[in-house]
C-alpha cells in the first residue's frame, strides 16, 4: 500500500505541476479514432469477452497532476450493495479480481450506497488490491459535523487511511462540503477533490460551479441516450483542465433493453467492439475530455466485457453521432 509519506510526496509533486509516472501496468497512449469506412460485419453481441492483458488498457492523464489512470473504472451502486455473507458477495470476489487483473484501477463508491463501502473495503482488503486501486468516495451530508462523522465512517468502512478522490455527491451542500474536502486534501487524506451529478438537468449548475471553483474532477452522466454533456460541460472541463469520470454510461442498465437484439453497426469490429456494453463504454471514452468511465457490475464475465472497451480504436465523430441517432 502507498504509504502516507509517498502520498504526500505525490501531492507535493503535483503542486509543482510535474507529471507523475504512469501506472506500471497501464502506460499505453490513447490510440487514434477508427477510420469511419469499415464495412466488415460485426461479431455477434453475444460473443464472450476475453480479459485484456493489463498493459493493453488505455490510460488518460488527470490534468491536475499528469497521473495516468485506466479509462475503464468501476462503480458500486446497486451491484456492490449485497450482504457480506451472501453468494453475491462471493461472486464479487471474482468480479473484482477480473477488474484488477485486467488492469483496472478506478473504483467509485459513496456512503449513500447502503453498504457498498463495507463491501468494497472488505473485497480490497481480502484480495490485497488496495495498492492498485484509485479509490473514490463522496461526501453526502447536510452540515459540517455530519460530514466529519461520515468521512471517518467511510475510512473505517473502506478499511483505508485515505482515498485518492473525495467528491461532493450530487452537489449536496457543496458550499460546505467542497471546502471540507479541500481541507482533507491539504492534510494528505485525499489526493483530489471533485463534484458529481447524474442528471442532465443539473449540468448547467455543475458547469457554473466548476468554472468558479475549479475542482480536480467532476463526475457526470453521459451516454448514447444522454449525450448533452458534449455540448458545453465536457468542452468546459477540457478547457479548465478538470478530469472527468462518467457515470450511467448504460443509463443504469436501461440501454441494454433498448438495444435488444439490434445488430452492432457494421464498423464495430474495426473499433474492436464485440458487444453493446463495449460500444456504450467506448462512446463515453471517445470524448477527449473524459478521463474514465465507471460502469457498475457484480458479474465477472460482464466485468471482462466492460474492460474490453478500454482497448482498440476510439470512435470517430460520425460513429458517435450514429449511435446518438440510434438511441435518441
Ligand atoms: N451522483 C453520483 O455521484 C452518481 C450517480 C449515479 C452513478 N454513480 C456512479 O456511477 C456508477 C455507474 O452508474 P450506474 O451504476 O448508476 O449505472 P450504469 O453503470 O449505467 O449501469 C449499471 C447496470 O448495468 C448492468 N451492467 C453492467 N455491465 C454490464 C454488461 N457488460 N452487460 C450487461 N449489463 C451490464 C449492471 O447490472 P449487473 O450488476 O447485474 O451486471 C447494472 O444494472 C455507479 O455504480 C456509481 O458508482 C454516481
Amino acid at each position: 500500500m502507498t504509504s502516507r509519506r509517498d502520498f504526500l510526496t505525490t501531492a507535493s509533486l503535483a503542486a509543482t505541476g510535474l507529471a507523475l509516472a504512469p501506472l506500471a501496468a497501464c502506460s499505453r497512449e490513447t490510440p487514434p479514432p477508427a477510420a469511419p469506412t469499415a464495412t466488415t460485419p460485426a461479431t455477434p453481441p453475444t460473443a464472450p469477452a476475453s480479459l485484456p492483458a493489463a498493459g493493453e488498457l488505455m490510460t488518460r492523464a488527470i490534468p491536475a497532476t499528469g497521473e495516468q489512470v485506466p479509462v475503464i473504472g468501476a462503480g458500486t451502486s446497486g451491484s456492490y450493495e449485497v450482504p457480506l455473507d451472501s453468494e453475491e458477495f462471493e461472486a464479487l470476489k471474482e468480479t473484482i479480481r477480473t477488474f484488477f487483473e485486467g488492469g483496472g484501477s478506478v473504483f467509485d463508491t459513496s456512503p449513500n450506497y447502503s453498504n457498498a463501502e463495507d463491501v468494497l473495503g472488505a473485497l480490497l482488503e481480502d484480495g490485497g488490491w488496495r495498492d492498485q486501486c484509485f479509490l473514490a468516495t463522496k461526501l453526502a451530508a447536510d452540515d459540517r459535523a455530519a460530514m466529519e462523522a461520515q468521512w471517518s465512517d467511510s475510512l473505517r468502512r473502506l478499511r483505508t487511511d485515505r482515498v485518492e478522490l473525495l467528491q461532493v455527491h450530487n452537489l449536496r451542500e457543496w458550499q460546505t462540503a467542497l471546502p471540507y474536502a479541500r481541507e482533507l486534501k491539504e492534510q494528505g487524506l485525499t489526493k483530489y477533490v471533485g463534484l458529481t451529478h447524474y442528471v442532465e438537468s443539473s449540468h448547467d449548475e455543475l458547469e457554473r460551479i466548476m468554472r468558479a471553483e475549479k475542482p480536480d474532477f467532476i463526475q457526470i452522466n453521459y451516454s448514447v441516450s444522454a449525450p448533452q454533456a458534449a455540448r458545453s460541460l465536457l468542452p468546459a472541463a477540457q478547457e479548465l483542465g478538470v478530469a472527468v469520470l462518467i457515470n450511467r454510461a448504460f443509463d443504469d442498465g436501461k440501454l441494454f433493453a433498448q438495444a435488444g437484439d439490434k445488430p452492432l453497426p457494421d464498423w464495430a469490429e474495426e473499433a474492436g467492439v464485440t458487444s453493446w456494453a463495449q460500444m456504450f463504454l467506448k462512446f463515453a471514452i471517445s470524448h477527449p475530455a473524459v478521463t474514465a468511465v465507471i460502469p457498475a457490475t457484480g458479474k465477472a464475465h460482464r466485468q471482462a466485457d466492460n474492460l474490453q472497451a478500454g482497448t482498440g480504436a476510439l470512435l470517430d465523430e460520425d460513429q458517435q453521432a450514429e449511435l446518438v441517432r440510434m438511441f435518441a
